[in-house]
């Protein structure tokens, strides 16, 4: 049953209250103040392809609103100045046990905004960081996710392999890791979303055959994505509790294949995220 239940944002159904019970799901995001392609660092990049200001803040907005309404408790960094790829705020780190495990970032252009980060963390919630030894990138959330009991860490493309035992230790967790081989797909999270144990979404093209058969083996259920989900980032979704949300573009044929699983799907227009490389869930710091 769904009843309905009042907050400022007006009737919200109470299972999205539960959230407060149980402990709300919190994002940080960063509004796109200083946002554009000022350098390329990856394939998506073009310096010519600048960001439309106007259009960037407005994805921005309406992703934050559909957080809010979904029962997310939102919090903002600012972007600092000089730093346009900070609105991907899921590469920051991951936080445990109050604890925040800092990114180092694999390209200079990006490197401070792990330690703005970490001095929002500290004061807003007292987190302590912890760091990896220098010179062994790792960059958080966008290439370690989990689905609430097991850690993915993708590596190859910007986090190493030998991260892994250093994140082991930090988080007091084993790591599942995964070579990533496609350029295009350089971060696990943007071709790998552990949506429950049972359930994943996985663009087949960003594994090696032997990460392709592992998946497999540690899900029930793997939905691949197809070339056209690709091109819109489609694996790089947030689902909060039945609700999916992910970049406008993705094929009906995903959004059938998630709704059969019971969720709803929410899709925000994310095309100057694109020209940065990033969808929904590289703008999500979800912590
Ligand atoms: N332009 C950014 C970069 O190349 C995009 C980061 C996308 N973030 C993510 N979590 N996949 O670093």
């Amino acid at each position: 049953m769904i009843s309905r239940f009042w907050t400022d944002k007006g009737f919200v159904p109470t299972y999205y209250t539960f959230y407060g019970i149980i402990g709300m799901k919190r994002i940080l995001l960063c509004p796109p103040d200083h946002y554009d392609i000022e350098y390329e660092i990856n394939p998506w990049m073009h310096m010519e392809n600048k960001v439309d200001q106007r259009a960037s803040h407005e994805s921005y907005n309406l992703l934050k609103n559909l957080y809010t309404t979904l029962g997310v408790e939102i919090f903002e960094i600012p972007q600092g100045v000089g730093l346009p790829d900070m609105v991907y705020t899921a590469n920051f780190g991951y936080v445990k046990d109050e604890k925040f495990v800092a990114a180092s970032f694999k390209f200079p252009q990006r490197r401070a905004e792990s330690l703005l980060a970490s001095t929002f963390l500290k004061q807003k919630f007292g987190y302590e960081t912890v760091s990896l030894p220098e010179g062994i990138f790792y960059e958080g959330q966008g290439d370690l996710l989990s689905d609430g009991k097991r850690f993915f860490f993708g590596w190859g493309k910007r986090s190493d392999r030998e991260a892994k035992p250093y994140l082991e230790s930090a988080l007091d967790a084993d790591l599942i890791d995964f070579e990533l081989v496609d350029p295009y797909y350089y971060h696990l999270d943007t071709c790998f979303a552990p949506i429950t144990s049972e359930l994943v979404v996985m663009n087949p093209r960003s594994f090696t055959p032997h990460g392709k058969k592992q998946i497999h083996e540690l899900f029930t259920d793997v939905i691949e994505t197809s070339e056209e989900d690709n091109h819109y980032l489609a694996c790089n979704l947030v689902r909060v509790g039945e609700d999916i949300v992910v970049g406008k573009g993705v094929t009906q044929t995903f959004k059938d294949a998630i709704t059969a699983h019971g969720y709803r799907v929410h899709e925000i227009p994310m095309a100057e995220y694109l020209k940065g490389g990033g969808s929904v869930k590289c703008c999500s710091f979800e912590f």
